[in-house]
């Protein structure tokens, strides 16, 4: 056997959801609809006409999902909080039954030793912000702000770390330029002006955080992909998907700019609604300090002297993410070489089965999800050997869960959910990673 690798003391060992998908019960205690509820519901847009209206049943099970958090020995857990609980309209009154769902969840996570980690926004806008132009609208950076300002107040200083809006590029390409996601658009002006709204919504949330005087910390979750060239021909082509895929997204945090490279080269319209919806002081406040990063990691890019995305490497059932490891290294080194010594956290990473996956014998024997955990942790351990400051790692996810358009086609839990019973039984890579956390390594 090889020597185990082992991390740095006091390095946290989490798992990482999201409250649409693994709550259910949406409309719960005067809770408002968002658009991702209003996607599923529209015929044909999510797989197998699923929705998120059980999914987990997270909601009514979270006492009995943190005892297996604690079964697995993990120290951390990243959730995120649904906007339309707390605010129904989205802004307005607070629904303090909604905001009491998470400080249940909180109390519930410290009694068992996990520290909570809590995203701001990942993807449930609410409805009634969206009739209003949505993140189109600049308003929507401000009501996101105000927003976050309640969910402080309300939870107070119980969170030590706050992340503030999940993947924006998935939003901005996703759900505003191929439009599979909620709130389902093609149209790459309107994303243009999502990219600055989404960015200027950020460092809003970032000053009323420190408004508050709260001791905490905060930082933005990016979804970050190195993109390799295939060939010298293509070196170009893939510095400009870097701009596309990464600096686009970290530049206007961590420099206060947007890449000049990546700009010139939207077409006109797409360029001319960026520059269009950037107010003077708006790069002040998209690059108030953070205190973390929060890294989603599951794929790199490789790109053709084309500029086309060409896949190179093996896929998982999500056709879309490249497996390859040393991506993450490589990611881990460059954002320390060019954003600065910011700690980090890996926020994401993982791997689907299939969805009709049945366990054989009691137990789901996953084993490609722990040669995919380990070879990423062996990965990251390389970037923290090269003085990266890596504080930890969240596995995606705890359970199998509502994966968007795909709906329940994917798996990605490292707990398996039967989700006509919603009984959960830990897979092998659980069980595994349970003894990764007891050893502190590999
Ligand atoms: C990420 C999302 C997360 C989940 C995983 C598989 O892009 O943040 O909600 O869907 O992909």
């Amino acid at each position: 056997m090889s020597s185990p690798i082992e991390f740095p003391a006091g390095f946290l060992w989490g798992t990482a959801t999201s409250a649409h998908q693994i709550e259910g019960s949406p409309l719960a205690d005067g809770a408002g609809p968002s658009i991702w509820q209003r996607f599923a519901h529209t015929p044909h847009l999510v797989r197998d006409g699923d929705t998120g209206d059980v999914a987990c049943d997270h909601y009514r099970r979270y006492a009995e999902d943190v005892a297996l958090m604690r079964s697995l020995g993990t120290n951390a857990y990243r959730f995120s909080i649904a906007w339309a609980r707390v605010l129904p309209q989205g802004r307005g009154a607070v629904n303090s039954a909604g905001l009491a769902f998470y400080d249940r969840l909180v109390d519930e996570l410290l009694v068992n030793g996990i520290e909570p980690m809590a995203t701001l926004f990942h993807w449930d806008l609410p409805q009634p912000l969206q009739d209003l132009g949505g993140w189109e609208n600049r308003d929507c950076a401000q009501w996101f702000a105000d927003y976050a300002a309640a969910v402080f107040q309300g939870l107070g200083t119980a969170v030590p770390t706050w992340l503030t809006i999940n993947e924006p590029k998935t939003i901005v390409q996703v759900g505003y330029t191929y439009g599979s996601m909620a709130p389902g658009k093609q149209d790459p002006v309107a994303a243009a002006r999502v990219t600055h709204h989404l960015a200027l919504a950020h460092g809003l949330a970032v000053q009323a955080f420190r408004a508050t005087g709260h001791s905490g910390r905060i930082g933005p979750a990016l979804n970050l992909a190195p993109a390799y060239p295939t060939s010298d021909a293509a070196k170009s082509a893939a510095t400009l998907a870097d701009g596309t895929e990464n600096r686009l997204y970290l530049d206007p945090i961590f420099k206060g700019s947007y890449p000049a490279d990546t700009v010139a080269a939207l077409p006109d319209p797409v360029r001319a609604a960026l520059q269009s919806v950037i107010r003077p002081d708006d790069l002040k406040i998209t690059s108030s300090p953070v205190d973390l990063l929060g890294v989603n990691y599951y794929n790199p890019v490789f790109i053709d002297p084309n500029g086309r995305y060409v896949t190179v490497k093996p896929t998982s059932v999500a056709t879309w993410e490249q497996i390859y490891p040393t991506g993450l290294t490589d990611l881990l080194l460059r954002l320390k070489a060019d954003y600065g010594d910011v700690p980090l956290t890996i926020t994401e990473n993982g791997i689907p089965e299939a969805g009709d996956v049945v366990p054989a014998g009691g137990t789901d024997d996953d084993q490609l999800r722990v040669d995919y955990v380990r070879d990423h942790l062996a990965a990251a351990h390389k970037a923290i050997a090269a003085g990266v400051r890596l504080e930890g790692y969240h596995l995606w996810s705890l359970l199998d869960n509502f994966e968007w358009a795909q709906g329940y086609t994917q798996r990605w839990g490292a707990v398996y959910v039967d989700f006509t019973t919603q009984a959960r039984t830990p897979k092998r890579s659980a069980l595994w990673y349970r003894d990764v956390i007891g050893r502190n390594g590999i």
